[in-house]
């Protein structure tokens, strides 16, 4: 795969357009949860403007992953940045791995639950946005720790 200095116009737009989405969703949520409860209850959601923002921002972020999936295999990734401690540079590259996992399976879960109506995937759907939110705060932990203690230019490749 090549090798560029740094990430394409395109997968800069996905990440940071994709971060902003999650974080609608995010906010959306409590709608969703009361459209969810009372579909749980009486088979008729509760639908509201925070449920449907929540549905359909988590299917665009769906189609969106793809799209991501595919540049990222067709444009390749500048090579990982070097911290010179070899657990910390393995543990990026498995948390860049995580946090494509969970951008995959947050939105199908919670699509399995809604459109599917699997009620279990509603549990893997909270799982897995917990654990999502947790490798996020890591993540702007470890570019937070590039930017300001390594000062190694790593967000330049982002930008
Ligand atoms: C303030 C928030 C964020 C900051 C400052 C940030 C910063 C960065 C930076 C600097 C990189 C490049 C790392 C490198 O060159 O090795 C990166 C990559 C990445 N970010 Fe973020 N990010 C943020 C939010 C997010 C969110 C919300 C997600 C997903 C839910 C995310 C997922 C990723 C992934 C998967 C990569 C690896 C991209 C690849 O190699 O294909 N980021 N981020
Ligand atoms: C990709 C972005 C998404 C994020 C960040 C997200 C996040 C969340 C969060 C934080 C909750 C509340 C969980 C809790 O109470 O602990 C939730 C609930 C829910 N979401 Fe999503 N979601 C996303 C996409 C979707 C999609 C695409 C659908 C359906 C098409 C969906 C359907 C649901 C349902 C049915 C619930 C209620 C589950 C329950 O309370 O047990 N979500 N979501």
């Amino acid at each position: 795969m090549s090798s560029p200095a740094k990430y394409s116009k395109p997968q800069i737009a996905l990440h940071w357009g994709m971060a902003l989405l999650f974080f609608v969703s995010f906010v959306s949520h409590e709608g969703m949860k009361d459209a969810w409860r009372a579909l749980v209850r009486t088979g008729e959601p509760a639908m509201s403007v925070g449920a449907a923002v929540h549905v359909w921002v988590g299917v665009l972020l769906l189609g969106l992953v793809a799209v991501r999936i595919v540049t990222r295999l067709l444009k390749g990734a500048p090579e990982a940045v070097e911290t010179g401690n070899k657990l910390l540079d393995l543990s990026a590259k498995i948390a860049h791995l995580a946090l494509y996992g969970v951008m995959i399976l947050v939105p199908l879960s919670g699509a399995l639950a809604w459109f599917g109506g699997v009620r279990d995937a509603s549990e893997v759907h909270e799982v897995m946005f917990t654990a999502g939110l947790t490798l996020v705060g890591l993540h702007i932990v470890a570019a937070l720790y590039h930017q300001f203690i390594l000062k190694d230019g790593l967000m330049q490749r982002m930008r």
